[in-house]
């Protein structure tokens, strides 16, 4: 993607020579009203622009969009409100609100309009960055005819309070974010014939290198070297052989040390296993999590946390062949557990289970390991909210934070009884129970018997929320989200400050 060059605005919003100026509507007792930062606007309008606005049906509603001709009243052509909902009980308008609203004032504006200005960062800088990024967000690498994005400059008008320094490094720290998002995007929107294991880790390897951090990338040798059983079983169907990457940022004065790991099914086709033909194309972005704690470790090294952070991200195709591991087959797991495989859909936690084994070996303070990991996940809880589970205090921290984030979370239990149901007549444990029962949980149940018993883990099932089916809304357009990038990134900021 190309993202439009943002800027702190210099002059107020009714003197900008731009396409068009965004204002933020909210919605009232009293019907529609302006938010904080259209002020210079309404000026212009004589005081008239919510009268205008109301006139046009404009209620201040979430996702809607209305465009009003300025007719020489500013130097820009039109004004466009965005709405931002209600206001809470204190009469705030929280962060995500504008969020959304100044990715939906992107996407309205995105094939329009080549210079525009907000005036939602006046609200809140970082979210108006963030929205306004992500809302303009397109992947058009497969477009034959694809003319370069109208949206080349948006100027933010800077919130009251603070200085311009503050300001400036709010910028570029909300860009950071919002660029790890894109980046994570496009590796998930990247077909499985262009990304496949050996392609991601060389894609990964480069995001890497050029944020200088140290890459290990373990190709199918050195994984049978290793013993790594989980990733060679899973992987050893598909003609593109799996790999197990390494990415590793230490900051200076690091306080803790952090492991995160995620699933990188580059194809589910299910294996022998094999999975009903429709939607099997959406199985290309069964590698979301892969995607997002790269892009994470990366942004870590770029907003230089005083952390410690290392990506172990396992890489595999899961294909029916004649090399294909089958249902009945007992894989040894790095580490030396032993593992009957019942199902060979229920690949992920095969190749995170290597994975999470060898994170630990680094001895870290927290482990995060997300994963498109079960259709059980949106089932349980819809597409636009991830399952956390893990260990009961740093689940909760996690779950917390992915809601101040805005991409949203809830934390799920690890019922105990649940484990004898992965119990195997052969080995140490089944991939899979008898039963679909809780099975988002069950996959957590799983990966637990991987985690050592005292490190505070947390698991982040985004079978739904990484990958977006339906129709665009807010910042999130179709195909890959990003999600749970900020969530990662916010968790990372919260230890680096508090532990
Ligand atoms: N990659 C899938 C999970 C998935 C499903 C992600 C839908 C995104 C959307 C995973 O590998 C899988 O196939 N899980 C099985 C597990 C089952 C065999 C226990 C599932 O959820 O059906
Ligand atoms: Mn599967
Ligand atoms: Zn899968």
């Amino acid at each position: 993607m190309t993202a439009p060059k943002l800027a702190l605005a210099t002059t107020p919003a009714a003197d900008v020579a731009a396409d068009a100026i965004v204002v933020g509507t909210v919605q009232t007792d009293a019907g529609v009203a302006l938010a904080a930062g259209a002020e210079s606007v309404d000026e212009a309008f004589d005081g008239s622009l919510v009268e205008v606005l109301a006139a046009l049906g404009a209620t201040g509603k979430a996702d809607e969009v209305v465009k009003v001709p300025t007719l020489g009243k500013l130097k820009a052509r039109v004004v466009v409100a965005a709405g931002l909902g209600g206001l809470d009980d204190d009469g705030e308008v929280l962060p995500e609100q504008v969020r959304r609203a100044s990715g939906v004032a992107a996407r309205a504006l995105a094939a329009s309009a080549k210079h525009v200005l907000s005036t939602l960062s006046t609200v809140d800088l970082q979210a108006a960055v963030e929205g306004t990024v992500l809302g303009a967000y397109t992947f058009t690498e497969y477009k034959s005819d694809a003319a370069a994005p109208e949206l080349a400059k948006v100027d933010l008008a800077p919130p009251a309070e603070g200085g311009t320094k503050e300001h400036k490094a709010t910028l570029k720290a909300a860009t950071a974010i919002a660029e790890a998002v894109a980046i994570t995007r496009d590796l998930v929107n990247t077909p499985p014939n262009d990304l496949y294991p050996a392609t991601f880790a060389e894609r990964a390897a480069a995001l890497a290198k050029e944020a200088g951090l140290e890459v290990e990338i373990l190709d199918e040798k050195a994984l049978r070297k290793g013993g790594y059983g989980g990733i060679l079983g899973v992987g050893g169907g598909s003609a593109r052989a799996p790999r197990l990457v390494r990415i590793s940022y230490k900051g200076a004065k690091a306080r803790k040390k952090v492991a995160l790991v995620g699933k990188g099914i580059t194809f589910d086709t299910g294996g022998i296993s094999i999975k009903p033909a429709p939607n099997m194309e959406m199985m290309s972005s069964d590698m979301g999590g892969a995607a997002a704690v790269v892009a994470s470790v990366v942004l870590a090294a770029k907003l230089k946390y005083p952390l410690q952070v290392t990506a172990t991200v396992p890489m595999a195709e899961n294909m029916p062949s004649g090399d294909a591991y089958r249902p009945g087959d007992v894989l040894t797991m790095y580490g030396g557990k032993t593992v009957e495989v019942l199902n060979t859909d229920a690949e992920g936690r095969l190749i995170l289970a290597d994975a999470i084994v060898r994170a630990a070996e680094d001895a870290p303070d927290y482990l995060i390991e997300t994963s498109t990991l079960t259709g059980a996940q949106p089932i349980a809880l819809g597409n636009r909210t991830a399952g956390i589970m893990g260990s009961d205090e740093f689940r909760d921290r996690v779950a917390a934070v992915a809601r101040a984030t805005g991409e949203g979370g809830w934390a799920m239990p690890l019922p105990d009884e649940l484990r004898g149901d992965l119990d195997s007549r052969l080995a140490d444990l089944a991939n899979v129970t008898g039963h679909r029962w809780g099975g988002m949980l069950v996959a957590g149940i799983f990966l637990r018997e991987f985690v050592p018993a005292d490190l505070p883990w947390a698991h982040i099932d985004i079978a739904g929320p990484s990958y977006n089916t339906g129709a665009p809304w807010g910042y999130t357009g179709k195909g890959g989200t990003g999600v749970p990038v900020r969530t990662i990134a916010a968790v990372l900021a919260d230890i680096a400050a508090n532990g």
